[in-house]
């Protein structure tokens, strides 16, 4: 019996001094020990393996207004962290960005940026991955906290100079940026609703985004900008506006114009970043980089995170998922957020 009313108080007083201790944590804190522990416990791969973490996958997104007063939508707590460090993270002159929304041909660009950048060389593009060549300034390592893409260029030779991939929308961008340094952006857009299909697809491969429903709810929350990154609309048309008055900094381009003439895209992007490229590097280049090649190249394709990474590659996807009231309705969203920009990507080709 006295056992038994020891063992109670020694187990009440142990929970409540856990509750406590819960409680008096940070979010963000609570959200990484979360992690550690599932990890520890061997959690994600059994869900994995059993099918179930995609009924117990989250729906839902965090609000995240930045001290500048921008919103976005995050998938973490943890990313909130990241996002402020992001906008007081220093630039160096010769930081070259590459800006995108989600699905836009991101990893394309990056690979080709990279060869321009380092005489076509393919047989580093081949062995080192892309995201230790070229880090994604927002990433986040969920076990520690730690604002890995950060990090790691603060860390970077002084003098390599600094490829960048961000999804970053342009009032998120490092405030260096936003005043005017001197780094160079390329900023790829991609037709909003091809970027819409690659996007929920994505969704529906990467359990560490959120749920994304069914087709017609995804579509409904992107057009709405109730999407991790937030809304396509803002995102474009900001980069596309500042690209008109400040060309010498800013490329803007289109995953499209890629698609019609690689190698007149990799001229252009040389051009923009002051690189002289031989017939034979556009040539290199070019082979390394058509979606047949990418696929196969495990520096870029993911096979290890997630099988179809490299899904389609196409322009007019879009056509096999928008149902015809789907694409009216988008149609009528789209035009009245891009009128009067000038902006023009095509649908299909
Ligand atoms: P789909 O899902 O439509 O196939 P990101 O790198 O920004 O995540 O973009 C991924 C999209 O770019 C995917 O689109 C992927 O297939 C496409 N992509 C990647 N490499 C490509 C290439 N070499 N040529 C054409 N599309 C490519």
């Amino acid at each position: 019996m006295h056992v038994f009313i020891i063992l109670s108080i020694a187990l009440s007083t142990a929970f409540l001094y856990a509750r406590t201790r819960w409680k008096s944590m940070r979010m963000i804190d609570r959200d990484s020990f979360k992690v550690k522990l599932m990890i520890k416990l061997g959690i994600p791969h059994l869900l994995r393996m059993t099918g179930l973490s995609e009924i117990l996958r989250v729906r839902y997104l965090y609000h995240f207004r930045a001290c500048n007063g921008y919103e976005t939508l995050l998938s973490n707590t943890g990313m909130a962290a990241v996002y402020a460090e992001a906008l007081k993270f220093q630039i160096r002159d010769d930081d070259v960005f590459i800006a995108t929304y989600p699905k836009s041909g991101t990893t394309w660009r990056q690979q080709i940026v990279w060869l321009i950048c380092n005489n076509a060389d393919i047989n580093v593009a081949k062995d080192k991955p892309l995201s230790s060549r070229i880090p994604f300034l927002e990433t986040i390592d969920m076990t520690d906290n730690v604002s890995l893409g950060i990090q790691t260029l603060e860390k970077w030779q002084k003098n390599k100079p600094r490829i960048i991939k961000t999804h970053l929308a342009y009032g998120l961008l490092p405030e260096d940026i936003q005043s005017g340094n001197k780094c160079k952006i390329i900023y790829v857009a991609r037709n909003a609703k091809d970027v819409c299909v690659s996007y929920y697809f994505f969704h529906v491969m990467n359990m560490l985004l959120p749920h994304p429903g069914t087709w017609s709810e995804f579509l409904k929350n992107y057009s709405s900008g109730n999407i991790l990154f937030g809304s396509w609309f803002p995102h474009v048309l900001t980069y596309w506006e500042k690209f008109q008055t400040d060309k010498e900094r800013i490329y803007f381009t289109t995953y499209e114009a890629m698609k019609k003439d690689m190698k007149k895209e990799i001229v252009a992007v040389a051009n923009f970043l002051g690189k002289k490229l031989t017939n034979e590097q556009i040539d290199i280049i070019f082979n390394f980089c058509t979606f047949d090649s990418t696929s196969k190249n495990k520096s870029t394709n993911y096979s290890k995170k997630c099988q179809k990474f490299m899904r389609k590659g196409e322009v007019g996807d879009w056509k096999n998922y928008f149902t015809i009231n789907e694409n009216a309705a988008f149609d009528e969203l789209y035009n009245e957020k891009i009128k009067d920009s000038g902006l023009d990507i095509p649908f299909e080709m």
